[in-house]
């Protein structure tokens, strides 16, 4: 990591809380948040005061390890129920990003085969410590990768917030353009606001000026103009859930994006871990759709921008059709073309490691 790199961690594991940067304050306020309850992690994932699918599943793994500590049995089998209890009720904090259930069946594997309470307890801690670790160096993995697909003076847009605060660190998407400032290569990054909740403006914007990169705010409907006008030379956003053919959900707004980036004919591409991949879904069509409040779309800051009464479609992602998508970057390398077929080898090498 440069030294320079001054984007504070979202989440970090606290012996007896879980600590946060309230990504609902910002930019206006660094805010951090000590998480001691089940029902505080589950709120804080529900109401986006961490959000970005690796930072959530993050979350949630040192929520079921915190939340276990107290658990009051020494039977292993009695633990091991309580601790599913409350996997699955944090389980139903949001419904998209499949990091959250991917983290959480880890933890609770993690527990299964202790000889003890005790044991599980500890097994709960450093699997979730585990979790974050290895999330930091998938992120850099990702970012080496992408930066490949990019030469100095190209400008990039993204959409949402998939950076350092929706991850260990780094980020997915936006982890090439930290990387690329290490190597002195000059890129520059549009980023799309992202109505309703403005991720992309209050966060990505945030972000990247802490971190020194260069970055341009547009709104959601100059993206067209902005790809012709500013010779926009590829797109990079991240995913919340991936199919076994290549289907991605992520930020709502994103297959908008996909299907401008056909038609200007230039490359469109998903950055994300093995860990957003969901092998049991054959397709997009069967990834949960979160909708969330239509008072997101009603009022913008608590101020109301639209009858309080007005009906509102208010899903929270879409799902971007496989031949639309360039490339999708892993931390394994880049799958590019036979998604189905290439995602199922790189999940049978990784079941053989
Ligand atoms: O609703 P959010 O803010 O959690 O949505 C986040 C995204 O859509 C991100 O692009 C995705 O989770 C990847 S974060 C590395």
């Amino acid at each position: 990591m440069p030294e320079q790199f001054a984007v504070p961690r979202s989440v970090e594991w606290e012996e007896a809380s879980v600590k946060i940067l309230n990504q609902q304050k910002l930019p206006e306020k660094t805010e951090y948040l000590h998480l001691t309850t089940k029902e505080d992690v589950y709120d804080a994932i529900q109401t986006l005061k961490v959000r970005g699918a690796p930072a959530i599943g993050i979350t949630a793994a040192f929520g079921l390890a915190l939340c276990a500590q107290s658990i009051n049995t020494s039977d292993v089998s009695a633990f091991l129920v309580e601790l599913g209890k409350i996997k699955d009720e944090l389980n139903q904090a949001r419904p998209t990003a499949v990091n959250l259930s991917w983290a959480l069946n880890r933890l609770v594997i993690s527990a299964e085969d202790a000889k003890s309470v005790n044991e599980a307890k500890t097994n709960l801690i450093h699997e979730a410590i585990q979790i974050q670790v290895e999330d930091e160096e998938t992120c850099r993995q990702i970012g080496q990768n992408a930066l490949h697909l990019f030469k100095s003076g190209d400008s990039i847009m993204t959409i949402c917030n998939a950076g350092s605060i929706a991850t260990s660190r780094y980020g997915t998407a936006l982890s090439p353009f930290y990387l690329a400032k290490t190597k002195d290569l000059d890129l520059h990054i549009y980023a799309c606001e992202t109505r309703p909740v403005l991720q992309g403006a209050r966060l990505t914007a945030w972000e990247l000026m802490q971190g020194g990169i260069d970055v341009t705010l547009i709104t959601d409907s100059m993206a067209a103009h902005t790809m012709k006008e500013k010779n926009i030379s590829a797109v990079i956003v991240g995913a919340d859930r991936i199919a076994r053919n290549g289907d991605t959900a992520n930020k709502i707004g994103t297959y908008g994006l996909a299907i401008l980036a056909k038609a200007f004919q230039i490359p469109f591409f998903i950055a994300a871990p093995l860990s957003t991949f969901d092998v049991s879904i054959s397709c997009g069509d069967n990834i949960p759709i979160e909708e969330r409040d239509p008072d997101e779309v009603r009022l913008i800051n608590g101020t109301q921008i639209a009858p309080q009464e007005v009906p509102v479609f208010n899903p929270a992602f879409d799902i971007t059709p496989h031949d639309l998508i360039s490339g999708i970057i892993t931390e394994k390398g880049i799958i590019t073309d036979r998604f189905e077929e290439e995602i199922e080898a790189l999940f049978s090498a990784e079941a053989l490691t």
